[in-house]
């Protein structure tokens, strides 16, 4: 058959597809696969650094990811809007799980496994993920010994310097149940941001009437509901974390310094939005 006989393919066929990327952005271009692979670089032969690598970016990725789902939440929270955020919080949710569904993969890595590489990395530790402190400072969890760090690199210190000191996604909230006639003392509002969020006796009473009458302050209630989903899945990173930590290095310290498993079961006991969850208590 000459080449003129070739039948034409059918409409499904692959041949139908472009075919010739010389002048145009091809899928590995666009997503600048080659800069992605050129990053995943284990120092030694062990099998499993591949996926301790693996697993490490991945969950940068969905951190960033996270971080700018907050960013814009908080932004449209900042002046006011509280529907279209809800479906950046349920973004913010859904990736979470992802972060949390990555231990399973490396849950399947031994100790054994992981002292071939461990030496590897010396002091590194997801201790220094700016992204992952940046999702902290964010929610509001904050302590500006985590600034220190990153003290070497200006563009990720200052970034989190600056969150450090303005408000939290739960401050934004606390505006905006005062910007509905619900009383949130003064002080709260104008809190030093710095700190860790402490439970007051007012705000809990201003959640209260939001729980109580969801028909007249619906979006709030929303709105709250969503951020405790929020917490909800930080709390369970954080514990599979801890179990993954317990199973691979026992408790033994952290390659960051910490006193490894002991600082991380001390961090469950992190209560971001504390109204939130004594709402419950007093309904
Ligand atoms: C077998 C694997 C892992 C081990 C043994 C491990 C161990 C630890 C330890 C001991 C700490 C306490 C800080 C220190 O290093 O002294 C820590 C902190 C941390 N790790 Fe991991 N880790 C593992 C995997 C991961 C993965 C995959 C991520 C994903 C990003 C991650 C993110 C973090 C973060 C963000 C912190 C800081 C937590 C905080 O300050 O509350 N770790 N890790």
């Amino acid at each position: 058959m000459s080449r003129q006989d070739t039948p034409a393919p059918g409409e499904n066929a692959p041949e139908r597809a472009h075919q010739d990327f010389s002048q145009s952005l091809s899928y590995g271009d666009y997503l600048r696969l080659d800069a992605l692979k050129a990053a995943h670089q284990p120092i030694t032969d062990a099998h499993d650094e591949h996926l301790f690598i693996a697993v490490h970016h991945v969950s940068e990725v969905w951190l960033a990811l996270i971080v700018r789902e907050l960013r814009a939440a908080m932004d449209l929270l900042d002046r006011g809007i509280t529907d279209a955020p809800l479906k950046m919080l349920t973004r913010v949710v859904r990736a979470q799980e992802q972060l949390t569904n990555a231990w399973e993969v490396l849950k399947t890595m031994t100790p054994a496994d992981y002292l071939l590489f461990r030496h590897a990395f010396g002091q590194a530790s997801g201790f220094q993920s700016a992204g992952y402190r940046m999702v902290e400072f964010l929610l509001g969890n904050r302590q500006s010994v985590m600034l220190r760090p990153h003290e070497h690199r200006p563009d990720l210190h200052d970034p989190l310097h600056e969150a450090l000191n303005g408000p939290s996604v739960y401050d934004l909230a606390l505006r905006l149940l005062a910007a509905r006639g619900l009383p949130v003392p003064a002080e709260v509002l104008g809190r030093d941001f710095t700190q860790k969020p402490v439970l007051n006796e007012e705000v809990l009473q201003a959640w209260l009437t939001v729980y109580r009458d969801t028909e007249t302050y619906w979006d709030l209630y929303e709105l709250a509901e969503k951020l405790l989903d929020v917490e909800d899945n930080f709390r369970r990173w954080r514990f599979n974390h801890l179990t993954t930590v317990e199973r691979t290095i026992g408790f033994k310290a952290g390659s960051g310094g910490t006193s490894g498993a002991g600082y991380l079961r001390q961090a469950l006991s992190t209560v971001l939005f504390p109204e939130l969850w004594e709402v419950r208590t007093r309904l």
